[in-house]
């Protein structure tokens, strides 16, 4: 299903940004407005649990205008959502997404795929050749996040909760062929939104000084001190959310112990994919 197709011309529906065609850029007028950007930011956390109102459609358009205007490699644009309307649809997502409810029962969901696929159509149109690799996959992939995390954060501005779906890739042979996703477009993640019915803490992440480094990358020392600091974070905070787990360390070693999703390197290939 297309949506957005709409007169984009700047009059009409205001709820829905314009598309922008030869516009300056305009600073706010009051510059301390971009700190309740850092504020939407800051404040948040997945949300798993979700109330029924449905999503008007203005507010996805919104959103979908602000996940659009992301920088994007090159301007290749390589990405889509396709947005699964259909209950019988979601409900066959839910065993494929690893038993993820909320995948059936959010009011919106969207799988976020890197899409190559207008990129070969305009080579097969012009008889010239499509050449795909790493880079090629690896633009789509960056593309889509940045795309989708900006539609997070426009829709967390608008008071939605959000959650992505890393099980989107499960069992992408199945989810393919429930979204019939055609050669050179590549299922990456759901996306879940809507009203939050739950309020979730914020869970703390590591210290800056652990992610932002001076000149040179530190000392493995450096690294495994300031992650000690964090494992006291987080023992606290799973502690304070009734959350019985391992330490985050812990967590970390587990879950690289063994290798996951090992079938998706082949699906991606055969789907248009390739990474030399
Ligand atoms: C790419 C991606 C995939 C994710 N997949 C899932 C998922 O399948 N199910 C889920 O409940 N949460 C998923 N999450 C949410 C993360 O678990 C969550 O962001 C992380 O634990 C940090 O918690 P917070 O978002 O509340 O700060 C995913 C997050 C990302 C970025």
């Amino acid at each position: 299903m297309m949506i957005g197709r709409r007169p984009t011309g700047g009059s009409g529906d205001s709820a829905i940004p314009a598309y922008r065609v030869n516009v300056a850029f305009t600073p706010p007028r009051d510059p301390s407005l971009m700190t309740d950007v850092i504020d939407v930011l800051l404040a948040h956390r997945s949300v798993r649990r979700f109330k029924d109102d449905p999503i008007p459609e203005e507010d996805l358009l919104r959103a979908v205008r602000a996940g659009q205007q992301a920088a994007t490699s090159s301007n290749i644009q390589g990405y889509c959502a396709i947005r699964v309307t259909d209950p019988a649809t979601r409900a066959a997502l839910v065993p494929l997404t690893g038993g993820q409810a909320k995948v059936a029962e959010s009011p919106l969901f969207l799988a976020i795929c890197g899409d190559t696929r207008r990129h070969r159509l305009l080579a097969a149109r012009d008889g010239g050749d499509y050449q795909p690799n790493l880079e090629g996959f690896m633009l789509a992939m960056i593309d889509a996040t940045l795309f989708a995390q900006n539609m997070v954060i426009a829709f967390e501005s608008m008071g939605y909760g959000t959650c992505y779906i890393g099980g989107l890739r499960e069992d992408l042979p199945a989810v393919h062929e429930v979204l019939q996703t055609p050669e050179g477009v590549w299922p990456f993640f759901g996306l879940c939104v809507g009203r939050p019915a739950q309020e979730p803490r914020i869970r703390p992440r590591l210290e800056t000084d652990a992610v932002i480094f001076d000149d040179h990358y530190p000392a493995d020392e450096e690294i495994l001190a300031s992650i000690d600091g964090y494992d006291r974070v987080m023992h606290d905070w799973y502690r304070d959310n009734g959350i019985d787990t391992p330490d985050w360390s812990a967590r970390i070693r587990r879950h690289f112990q063994e290798k996951h999703r090992t079938r998706n390197a082949a699906w991606y290939l055969g789907a248009g994919a390739s990474f030399d």
